[in-house]
């Protein structure tokens, strides 16, 4: 037997157990050890029943993700993959009983279905998660799972992907018992209960499938929310079609379905951004120069310095966190507004279900409304968060040098101001560092944690492992201007712009980069965030732009007629009292009238252009902040860009969009814009060097060779 695997016995139950550290994963050779445990069980007589259980913090977290990356780049599956071990299992004369804590997940959900029995822990979860990294199930869960848990279920674990607690489990006919107290020695009591019985097999089990009339109905609405909730992604509706194989096809040929449906997703492109995006948001918590010894300074209390916009929901962040938060305003009313403004998002939390009263009240009794700095002194880490402006933050940092205790993080949640400078106001510069929350910060997953020159490692690995109690993706990015998400943003916008300006619609534009995949389009998004916040950032630093270079006209006269968004109910668009958007004609009118008056020539645009005018435009910008260093690798870019900025994760984000695309194509496309546009499009001097060489973004370590990389 291999390490991987461990056969042992307790008295005439045999006892196998899978230790795959961290989670299990059903990677080469643990099948095979699995299928030898199993052939042993079989040839010993003094063995009536087996338990099959996982080791360590869970049971079995799927197939090993990794190995994905291999068959599809070409190179032969190791192992002998699951289905055959599956059959055996299911086929073993033998009661199996699996035994399941933690999480079975995937191939460890369809291990545990071809077992006789399952018995869980109370905190067990299962799930078939496969479509979230743009494949299906392919070891028989699409086939297996609607025997036992029902089709609607079946359906809806499948194309969904979302995980299953052990409580409905059992009431879905998934677990057959739930184990209170040790569970091997529950599993083991409970294998000897059914030492006598037939053994039953999944895929022998039909009778949940046998009610046809109603599954036309299940899979069209299944299909509905698909393409609503999951658009433009392929794996969900092919979990479908393999779920609804089952109700119309013997077991053997809805697993012919199935396979051919997994392998499609699996060579799809989609399939490989979506794996790129599972390793990517765990590869962005590594800090190359941040060792995983760093000592991290425990954030108990916390300061939230501005109760408007952003500090209210950054309160709220931490209160959900179960971390008690002071949060102080400059006056009374500004305070008041701000806990308002907190408890009215928390009712609209509990009328939609996300959270309970209880949990709500709980949560309001954490954050505590204050006008001084008084207990300041006391807290582990500040978050400030009052308007934009130097001046104003020096001096709130000067005053939170004074009050707070040495150690205290000092963050600020600046979106454009340097990190550098404010921290220049204190005598502890180390302390200081940026974390900019998105809008609206108790719900946009993404933190950008900006890297002062000064910030000392403890401050920065404190604020990375403290991105993930609060439930955000913590990115770590350099000090400059917009940090990464923004500074790329600005030229996206700007070629939004320009486009509506040489003749597109505006319409045309958004619907050209949601059809893309973008959440929104980038017109929209300007209604909805304001207007106005960016005219006023480009009138502060309208003296950085390089002289001469084109810059868009409509935004800030649509500013100057007071037309500032959603929040004035005009914009790009208008807004009825729903917040609805209608195409205003009157607009459309003025950016000809511009254009004209600009000398701008007017022509027919194509969705194709429109797209890789914006998308371009933010991955010559990625590729810039690549080679500066401002992001650490590609895909911190495409973590920023899927968290923060809407963009579909089945594209990888920005960067590895380019790479599908195949940066030499990339780039030719930036050069014909360049002759055509003007500097604004001067090729990145790291595409051209990457797309020379013929390697991917991918591929570029900052301070290597690429081809050596
Ligand atoms: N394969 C390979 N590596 C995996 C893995 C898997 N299925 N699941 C987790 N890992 C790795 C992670 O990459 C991470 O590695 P690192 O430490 O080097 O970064 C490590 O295990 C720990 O994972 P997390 O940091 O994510 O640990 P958490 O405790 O936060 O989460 C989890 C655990 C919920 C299991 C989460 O890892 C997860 O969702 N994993 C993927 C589950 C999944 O999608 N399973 C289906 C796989 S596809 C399949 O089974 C196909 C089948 O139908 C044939
Ligand atoms: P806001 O105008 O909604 O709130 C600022 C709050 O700070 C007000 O309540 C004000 O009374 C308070 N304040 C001002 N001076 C103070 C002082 N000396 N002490 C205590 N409180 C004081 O502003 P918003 O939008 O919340 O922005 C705050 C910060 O977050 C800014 O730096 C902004 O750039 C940044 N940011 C804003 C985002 C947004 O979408 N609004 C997104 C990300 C960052």
């Amino acid at each position: 037997m291999s390490d991987l695997v461990q056969l042992t016995k307790n008295q005439d139950v045999a006892i196998i157990t899978i230790n795959n550290p961290p989670v299990n994963a059903l990677g080469p050779g643990v099948p095979e050890a699995i299928s030898q445990a199993i052939t042993e069980i079989i040839q010993d007589e003094g063995v009536k029943a087996a338990v099959l259980i996982g080791a360590g913090r869970t049971f079995v977290a799927g197939a090993d993700i990794k190995e994905f990356g291999k068959i599809t780049s070409g190179q032969k599956a190791r192992g002998t993959g699951l289905l055959p071990l599956l059959r055996q299992i299911e086929d073993c004369p033998k009661p199996v009983v699996i035994a399941i804590h933690g999480m079975a997940f995937g191939g460890g959900l369809e291990l545990a279905m071809s077992g006789h029995y399952r018995v869980g822990a109370p905190g067990a979860q299962v799930g078939q998660p496969e479509v979230k990294l743009g494949i299906i199930p392919g070891a028989g869960g699409t086939q297996r799972l609607p025997r036992l848990a029902g089709v609607a279920k079946a359906v809806e674990m499948c194309a969904q992907g979302n995980p299953v607690p052990a409580r409905e489990a059992l009431e879905l006919g998934i677990l057959d018992r739930m184990i209170d107290g040790d569970l091997l020695a529950g599993a083991i009591a409970f294998a000897r209960t059914v030492l006598e019985k037939p053994a039953p097999k999944t895929r022998e089990r039909n009778e949940k499938l046998r009610i046809p009339e109603q599954h036309a109905a299940i899979f069209t609405a299944a299909r509905g929310l698909a393409r609503q909730k999951q658009r433009g992604m392929m794996a969900p509706l092919a979990a479908i079609d393999a779920v609804e194989a089952a109700t119309r096809l013997p077991f053997d040929e809805g697993c012919e379905v199935e396979k051919k449906l997994f392998n499609d997703c699996l060579f799809s492109d989609q399939s490989k951004a979506l794996m790129h995006v599972f390793f990517g948001e765990r590869e962005v918590a590594k800090v190359p120069d941040i060792p995983k010894e760093t000592p991290i300074i425990p954030v108990n209390s916390v300061g939230v310095v501005g109760a408007g916009t952003m500090g209210g929901g950054i309160a709220m962040v931490f209160a959900n966190a179960g971390i008690p938060v002071l949060l102080k305003d400059a006056d009374q009313p500004a305070l008041d507004r701000g806990m308002e403004v907190i408890r009215k998002n928390y009712a609209s939390s509990v009328k939609r279900g996300r959270f309970t009263q209880q949990f709500v009240d709980e949560r309001l009794q954490l954050i505590k409304p204050v006008l001084s700095y008084d207990d300041f002194g006391n807290v582990d880490m500040v978050v400030e968060a009052v308007f934009e402006g130097m001046p104003l933050k020096k001096e709130v940092f000067g005053q939170l040098d004074r009050v707070c205790r040495p150690g205290t993080i000092l963050a600020s949640n600046t979106s454009t101001l340097s990190i550098d400078e404010i921290a220049s106001a204190t005598v502890r510069p180390e302390a200081v560092i940026g974390t900019h929350f998105f809008s609206p910060a108790n719900l946009m997953r993404l933190l950008e944690i900006v890297r002062g020159k000064a910030s000392s490692k403890e401050v920065i690995a404190s604020c990375m492992q403290l991105s993930k109690k609060l439930s955000k993706v913590g990115v770590l990015v350099g000090n400059c201007r917009g940090f990464v998400g923004n500074r790329m943003f600005g030229p996206y916008r700007r070629e939004a712009q320009f486009l509506v300006e040489e003749g597109a619609n505006i319409e045309a534009v958004d619907q050209a980069l949601y059809d893309f995949g973008m959440a929104m389009g980038p017109l929209a998004t300007g209604d909805l965030a304001g207007l106005d916040v960016g005219w006023r950032i480009r009138k502060e630093y309208r003296h950085l732009e390089k002289p001469g270079a084109r810059q868009p006209l409509a935004e800030d006269r649509l500013c100057e007629m007071g037309r500032y968004g959603q929040k004035t109910g005009a914009g790009w668009y208008k807004y009825d009292e729903n917040r609805r958007a209608i195409p205003d004609p009157e607009v459309a009118d003025l950016l000809r009238k511009w254009a004209t008056e600009a000398g701008i020539p007017q022509r027919k645009i194509s969705p194709q252009e429109i797209v890789d005018r914006c998308i371009l435009a933010l991955v010559n910008e990625g590729a810039r902040i690549l080679e500066e260093g401002i992001a650490l690798r590609a895909v911190d870019i495409d973590i920023i860009y899927l968290n923060g900025y809407g963009f579909p994760a089945y594209r990888g984000g920005p960067m590895w969009y380019a790479d599908t695309v195949g940066l030499n194509r990339v780039l030719d496309r930036i050069s014909e814009f360049h002759r055509q546009h003007g500097e604004l499009w001067e090729p990145a001097t790291l595409l051209k060097r990457l797309a020379q060489e013929g390697a991917t973004f991918a591929e570029f370590h900052q301070g290597q060779d690429v081809t050596a990389a």
